[in-house]
């Protein structure tokens, strides 16, 4: 049993919750958009989420309410909410359980966040694979729309929230902003050189606010609840709330876990995940998804904070926290997720297009033991090449695997070699010799 208070996945952990129109209101739903539709300013709602300190729970953490400060003020004309359901960050699937378990939840939020930055249209782009998230989002906003939370004239107060469902086609860099923004439109999803923001050019050019599931789902307890209380919860004052981390590899309970941020990361794996697996000792665990750095024992007690984490130098990034067990080859786990960065680089920028095919083909090397001593300066070169030369985050994210494992468990990577070349002199003695 979580010894903290759920917020987001309380709903769905009572017996019989089915997350339809009836049971969310009967848990206190829609209750936050009839405080403030047509009673409270729109930028009211802006402040209160800026006072309570939320920051973004897609991957870079940026605070919520300053984001939405950033739409030009005074612009005559649509303006709109992208909400990012792409959800392909490996070992991340939080997003999933929220909209599947409690749709109406993320619609509350998607509503406040659109009157509060006066957008009448809001597109749910949602991972491709995701078929079951998406019907049960279309059949949440159809009984949202009957009811008088989302379309035309809102709760009676003359205020319009459009709400659509847009599903992806599988590609991992739909979930970057401005490739979902290429992606919605119709064209191909690649990133777009930044500046100019989506808060200014966003959505076919318009200003446009892109926010994560997770983010949204956040809103309508802060509205109800007030910025203070969720502002008092977890680190604050600069990682406040909870935040549902989904823990998965060598654990004994794999799942979601909301937690209050600020907890650390030997709580979260020993006490809410039930400990490793085969209690063997924790040998490595990647923090905040596959784009995350990886992290050691000795970082068990850092806290679930965005600094703390940064501190530690990883991230917190999407809440995916991958644990493995003593035992793993971590030579082989990082060729595994570079194996993914190299299917999922778009191709825009040759750094990342070319270099994560070198490395692919460099870590495939090593592990079949066919490496060679100089292949490690190669491995970093490249790694150096990708990181900051790259339009988009992707980049950077690709090498950390590489960078991290070469780091800490570098001696996994020499013992491989030193056995390609012990095989190499073998077959390289002249054969009279023998
Ligand atoms: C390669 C890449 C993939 C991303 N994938 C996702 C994703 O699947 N879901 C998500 O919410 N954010 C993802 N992001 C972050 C988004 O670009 C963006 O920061 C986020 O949706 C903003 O929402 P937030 O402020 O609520 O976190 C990704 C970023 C990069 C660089």
């Amino acid at each position: 049993m979580p010894k903290h208070e759920l917020i987001l996945l309380k709903n769905m952990m009572q017996p019989g919750y089915t997350g339809s129109l009836q049971d969310y209101e009967r848990a206190g739903g829609y209750q936050a958009l009839r405080k403030v539709v047509g009673k409270a300013q729109p930028a009211e709602v802006t402040a209160m989420v800026m006072k309570s300190g939320l920051r973004g729970r897609g991957g870079a953490g940026f605070p919520t309410g300053v984001k939405w400060g950033f739409l030009p003020k005074g612009y005559q004309g649509p303006r709109y909410l992208c909400c990012n359901a792409d959800e392909s960050e490996p070992g991340t699937f939080k997003d999933r359980q929220l909209i599947e378990r409690d749709p109406h939840q993320i619609l509350e939020g998607i509503v406040l966040a659109c009157y509060a930055i006066g957008a009448e249209t809001a597109y749910i782009y949602i991972r491709g694979e995701f078929v079951l998230g998406a019907r049960i989002l279309e059949q949440a906003i159809v009984e949202a729309r009957d009811a008088g939370y989302i379309g035309t004239n809102i709760l009676g107060a003359g205020i319009t929230a459009n709400v659509w469902v847009h599903r992806g086609a599988g590609a991992y860099i739909c979930g970057e902003e401005t490739a979902l923004l290429e992606s919605l439109e119709g064209k191909r999803g690649l990133p777009r050189v930044k500046p100019p923001f989506p808060a200014t050019h966003g959505l076919y050019n318009k200003p446009t606010v892109v926010n994560n599931i997770e983010t949204l789902a956040n809103l309508p307890h802060i509205v109800s609840r007030g910025p203070e209380w969720f502002a008092s919860i977890g680190s604050p004052p600069k990682s406040t709330g909870t935040r549902v981390f989904c823990v998965s590899g060598h654990v004994k309970g794999p799942g979601n876990y909301e937690v209050p941020m600020g907890i650390t990361f030997r709580e979260l794996i020993y006490e809410q995940a039930g400990g490793m697996r085969s209690d063997k000792p924790l040998k490595a665990f990647i923090p905040g998804g596959a784009s995350a750095p990886f992290l050691t024992p000795n970082h068990l007690d850092v806290k679930l904070d965005f600094e703390s984490v940064a501190a530690a130098g990883s991230m917190l990034g999407s809440g995916g926290v991958t644990v493995m067990e003593e035992g793993t080859d971590m030579v082989w786990a990082a060729l595994r997720l570079m194996e993914f960065f190299y299917h999922e680089s778009c191709g825009k920028c040759s750094p990342c297009r070319e270099g994560s095919s070198w490395l692919v083909q460099t870590m495939r090397r090593i592990v079949a033991k066919r490496g060679r001593m100089e292949d490690l300066e190669t491995l970093v070169d490249l790694c150096k090449n990708i990181e900051g030369r790259t339009v988009c985050a992707f980049g950077d994210a690709s090498v950390a695997p590489i960078m991290g494992t070469l780091k800490h468990w570098r001696p996994e990577y020499v013992a491989l070699i030193q056995e390609a070349e012990a095989a190499n002199l073998i077959k390289l003695e002249p054969a009279g010799r023998h």
